[in-house]
């Protein structure tokens, strides 16, 4: 094999933090070690991602594998592996999972100034299938003088300091705003164990071609959603909308982020704040389709001016293109008159 094959001076996903990092002098570097630590348990999910099938034919949740260790079900291992990474990164005071009913508060002598948001396995139905599932994260300041609680973890989705999610798809990959207009796509070289820049300032499409929803639930969906979605399978002028829907969040959302188009979870009579949830999985997601020049609204309004109220709010959530997205929009305000 050739040298030329190897990039001898490749972005990791750290270098390109660290240099981001340099543009600010007043930084401390935690964003940095807290990203790093976040990164520490995304690969070791990823690694649990890929060993699953095989381990699940010694053993499933609950019970021992071969070498008599309890095997721990792939969402608890996810989410025990980003509540100690955090943990032990000093840069974090408080947490909310979504496999957590409460929040989660770090010891004093471990709290640093953040407070993280995360989804450590989301999509968990597609985990027995070997369909692609993700992780989702987003990282807030404290901003609240004294000890951390819930309140501190309900703040609007426009306070970002940065989200990001991994997709343990074909690859695994993380894909990373930093605020300013900027998201980024690492992939990662299990040769190496580093996530490597490949997708620099991903943008998104105006306008695409998919739509992306769960039809089964057509019966059960508000007017303006049927409206919206009719319309691109039967449009007045044109080809139809091609359909894709894979029911994993984060797969779903990349493929939009990557080839436009919009991606829809509406309020339904049976679950009328929809069912995905604002923090963690909303928030991050509309604030890196926003970053990447896309739209998230709820309907109407955008998702991450949302004031939650609980955390684990649910928010109805249509995100994508931009000018697919505004269609929705139209539709919505029509219905409200
Ligand atoms: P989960 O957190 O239990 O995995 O549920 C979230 C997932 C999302 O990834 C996906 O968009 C949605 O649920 C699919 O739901 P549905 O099966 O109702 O279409
Ligand atoms: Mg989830």
């Amino acid at each position: 094999m050739s040298n030329d094959a190897i990039d001898t001076d490749c972005i990791t996903l750290t270098r390109y933090v660290l240099a981001q990092q340099r543009k600010h002098p007043e930084a401390t570097g935690d964003l940095t070690q807290l990203l790093n630590a976040l990164l520490t348990a995304i690969k070791a999910v990823s690694s649990a991602v890929r060993k699953a099938g095989i381990h699940s034919l010694y053993g499933i949740a609950g019970s021992t594998n071969v070498t008599g260790d309890e095997v721990k079900k792939l969402d608890v291992l996810s989410n025990d592996l980003f509540i100690n990474m955090l943990k032990s990164s000093f840069t974090t005071c408080l947490m909310v999972s979504e496999e957590n009913e409460n929040v989660i508060e770090v010891e004093t002598e471990k709290q640093g100034k953040y407070i993280v948001m995360f989804d450590p396995l989301d999509g968990s139905s597609n985990i027995d299938c070997l369909v692609s599932i993700g992780s989702i994260f987003g990282v807030y300041k404290k901003t609240s003088a004294g000890t951390p609680g819930v309140n501190d973890a309900l703040q609007q989705g426009n306070k970002l300091v940065v989200a990001g999610y991994a997709l343990y798809g074909s690859a695994t990959m993380v894909v990373l705003g930093l605020g300013g207009g900027s998201v980024n796509g690492f992939t990662l070289d299990p040769s190496i164990g580093e996530f490597l820049l490949t997708e620099k300032d991903i943008k998104i499409k105006p306008r695409g071609k998919i739509y992306s929803l769960n039809e089964g639930y057509e019966q059960y969906w508000d007017e303006p959603t049927r409206e919206y979605v009719k319309s691109k399978k039967f449009p007045t002028s044109g080809k139809p909308y091609g359909g894709r829907y894979v029911g994993s969040m984060v797969a779903d959302v990349h493929r939009t982020l990557v080839y436009g188009g919009i991606f829809m979870y509406p309020s339904t009579t049976l679950a009328p704040a929809g069912k995905l949830r604002l923090l963690y999985e909303c928030n991050p997601m509309a604030f890196i389709i926003e970053q990447a020049g896309g739209l998230a609204v709820d309907g109407m309004n955008r998702i991450l001016d949302i004031q939650p109220k609980f955390i684990h709010e649910r928010s109805p959530i249509f995100m994508g293109s931009k000018e697919d997205v505004e269609d929705v929009i139209a539709i919505f305000k029509k219905h409200k008159k």
